[in-house]
């Protein structure tokens, strides 16, 4: 699955941590994009997509989440609940987000600005693009 786990240096000193993130140095990809989600409701569940070119970097930088990833044959679940940790979603994976502490933000390094047209909101026709995208690898 093209999902990896990222481990930030954390710049520590006697008033506190720091870290900081670069395009191309630390992540693999330039940073055109940041958004972040907070004041999640208990029990809510987002996501329930994925792109087709985007690629992302998930840092929960106070509180905690589950992120599930699907792949279209794999199925995992990764936690974040360390500001230090950046979860790799890349292109083509289906992810819902869940399970959020009420203090919870998620920080998002995207790739691309936002484009709607890169959404694949309908998990069927992921699951047929997906299969789409094996058929032509193996012909
Ligand atoms: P969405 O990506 O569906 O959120 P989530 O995956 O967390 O459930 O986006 C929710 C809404 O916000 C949707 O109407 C699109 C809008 N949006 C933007 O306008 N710009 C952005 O960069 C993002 C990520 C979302």
């Amino acid at each position: 699955m093209q999902s990896l786990l990222f481990k930030f240096q954390t710049i520590k000193d006697a008033t506190g941590k720091l870290v900081a993130i670069e395009g191309l140095k630390d992540i693999p990809f330039e940073i055109k994009r940041v958004y972040y989600i907070y004041g999640v409701n208990e029990g809510a569940r987002r996501g329930f997509h994925a792109h087709r070119e985007l690629e992302q970097i998930l840092i929960c930088i106070h509180g905690s989440c589950k992120i599930m990833l699907d792949d279209g044959t794999n199925k995992t679940v990764v936690t974040l609940a360390d500001p230090c940790h950046g979860l790799l979603v890349g292109k083509m994976i289906w992810r819902e987000m869940f399970d959020f502490s009420r203090d919870a933000v998620l920080l998002v390094l995207a790739s691309e600005p936002y484009n709607e047209a890169d959404y694949i909101r309908n998990y069927d026709e992921f699951i047929r693009l997906v299969n789409a995208e094996v058929g032509v690898q193996n012909d």
